[in-house]
């Protein structure tokens, strides 16, 4: 049956033209000199106005309901003559308060300078449709949002006028500015996790000498307890080291499914208990779900948490503690990059001192604190925010100065249930009598690891290096028993040399040892077969302990 009604595709098209008419639009007006500009397409659409056609129909639901928010104002003046739904829905004005308006009153008088400015050049030098800026834009309740416009001269009833784009760009920017904060993080830890390594190794070669020069001696000798002195100082470094490496990301040692709520509960007991000048409140979902987390590492940044909260308040005051469950769409997943999907939040609120913005923007950078030396090294933060990215989760923060902080983590829910792993064994130094062939570039461990070693009664060999070791393996590798690797070496790495040792002889046991912990290459490294690691600095104990483990056949490779 004929029909007068225009056919899908013919509608299609008219509003791909009128589309492209719009886009052109700008341009062609611009190009208009403003003194003998003739009626423009702003004019037309007047003219048009007077008999509304079907495209005139089509021309103004287009522009009404675009996303963006579109206007016409008189130039200087500023006084609005046409806004789009969107634009009326965005500053929160009727159509009728939008034309008593002026973008004078929209845009901040601080930014006023600058859209004249940009107006200003385009009229004058670059034609067209300026570059989109970004100004602060105030809605009709009295609130601000980041506005981003792009305008043009035309003109309008033969006057003068601006017409422009304005989009809301407030979330972002927002969005924008915490990617960049998560690629900053991402290169202080690099660079965070290099050092802590290097510190390791220096350690290392400090606690072995310590070790092996106590060994020998009498306890009541004077220097004996210079050295245990120096062996305490050595523990509190790597502690220090400990928490870099945790900033760097480092690995989770004991992963178990667990309901955070009575972890969260248990840590609020502890920390409560000694402080009554604080009242601590906590609201725990029931229906909490589970996550998978390293109980230990968890525990220390709640700790980390309360500890400033504490510290910030030093009249006393509330600390909340909240928990329930959040679903976190592909939007904000992108900018903190994580997965989206279902996850378990924290909070911890506190009612002290707050922060400005520029000390909220550095306080997960590892040593920045505001607190005196002997209170704070400003590590606490810093290794929350490795522990959490470690754990593929957030860790943010709101606050205003003088009105209390917030913290935010968000841990990802998980449905399976995992095995969990048994806790380590009470140190004691267990003797052996193997051949043991210890690789490092470091002179400094090979000469401790080899005192050490001959301490516990085992046979030891050294290699400078992975090729180095590969020559003593293919020639000895019937009197070896265990190598004892380590994993950042230059030119042939711990992971390389494994593969060629393990190709040598399928049954190699390897010790993984490293200034890094157990992080994503060691990870590897093991699920290849390697029999086990160790983190620099080792104390005796532990190295023998380890050794064993990995000599008598029982797995010490912790999962990850
Ligand atoms: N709840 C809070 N209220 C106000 N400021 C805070 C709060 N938490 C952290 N801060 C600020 O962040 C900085 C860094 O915190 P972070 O825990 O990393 O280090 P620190 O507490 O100074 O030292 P450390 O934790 O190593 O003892 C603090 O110095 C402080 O300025
Ligand atoms: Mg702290």
């Amino acid at each position: 049956m004929a029909s007068t009604q225009p056919t899908y595709e013919q509608l299609l098209q008219r509003v791909q033209t009128l589309e492209a008419e719009i886009k052109s639009r700008p341009q062609m007006e611009a190009q208009i000199p403003e003194k003998d500009a003739r009626a423009t397409s702003v004019n037309r659409h007047r003219q048009a106005e007077e008999a509304p056609g079907q495209s005139e129909q089509l021309y103004r639901s287009l522009v009404e309901n675009t996303l963006d928010g579109y206007f016409i104002g008189e130039w200087p003046s500023g006084r609005f003559r046409f806004l789009n739904k969107r634009m009326r829905e965005m500053l929160g004005y009727t159509q009728e308060e939008g034309l008593s308006l002026t973008l004078w009153e929209v845009i901040e008088p601080d930014d006023h300078a600058a859209f004249k400015s940009a107006v200003d050049r385009r009229q004058k030098v670059e034609k067209g449709v300026g570059p989109p800026a970004a100004y602060r834009a105030k809605r009709r309740d009295g609130t601000y949002f980041r506005a981003e416009i792009s305008s043009a001269m035309v003109l309008f009833e033969e006057k003068p006028a601006i017409q422009g784009l304005l989009r809301d760009i407030t979330e972002t920017t927002r969005l924008q500015a915490q990617l960049q904060q998560a690629q900053r993080m991402e290169s202080i830890g690099t660079l965070a996790g290099g050092v802590a390594h290097d510190f390791n190794n220096l350690l290392m070669a400090i606690l072995g000498n310590t070790t092996m020069a106590k060994l020998g001696l009498d306890p009541k000798h004077p220097v004996y307890e210079r050295l245990e002195n120096i062996v305490t100082y050595v523990q509190n470094a790597s502690a220090l080291t400990k928490q870099l490496l945790e900033f760097a990301r480092g690995g989770k040692y004991e992963v178990r499914s667990t309901v955070l709520n009575s972890l969260i509960e248990k840590t609020v007991q502890m920390f409560g208990r000694a402080k009554k000048e604080l009242s601590i409140h906590t609201k725990l979902d029931p229906e909490l779900w589970t996550a998978e987390v390293d109980r230990g590492q968890i525990e220390q940044v709640l700790l980390n948490l309360l500890v400033n909260a504490w510290q910030a308040m030093p009249e006393g005051g509330r600390i909340d503690i909240e928990t329930r469950n959040a679903v976190i769409e592909s939007t904000y997943s992108k900018a903190f990059r994580i997965t989206p999907g279902n996850y378990v939040c924290i909070s911890v609120a506190d009612t002290g001192i707050g922060m400005e913005k520029e000390v909220q923007s550095k306080i997960f950078e590892p040593f920045f604190s505001t607190k005196d030396r002997s209170r704070g090294t400003g590590l606490g933060l810093a290794s929350a925010y490795g522990i959490i990215k470690n754990h593929d989760g957030i860790i943010n923060v709101y606050s205003e100065k003088g009105k209390g902080a917030k913290f935010t983590i968000y841990l990802p829910a998980v449905e399976k249930k995992l095995e969990t792993v048994p806790a380590p064994a009470a140190a004691k130094m267990i003797p052996g009598t193997e051949k043991v062939l210890l690789v490092d570039d470091e002179q400094m461990i090979l000469e401790v690891g080899q005192a050490i070693l001959v301490e516990l009664g085992y046979h030891p060999c050294l290699a400078h290096s992975g090729q180095e070791a590969l020559d003593i393996y293919t020639r000895d590798k019937g009197e070896i028993d265990l190598v004892i690797l380590d994993m950042i070496m230059p030119a042939m790495s711990g992971g390389e040399t494994y593969d060629r040792l393990k190709a040598i002889r399928p049954d190699v046991k390897v010790l993984l040892s490293s200034g890094y912990s157990l992080s994503g290459e060691a990870a590897r490294i093991l699920n290849r077969g390697c029999n086990g690691f160790i983190q620099k600095p080792f104390n005796i104990e532990e190295l023998s302990r380890k050794i064993r483990e990995v000599l008598d056949g029982e797995s010490c490779a912790p999962e990850t």
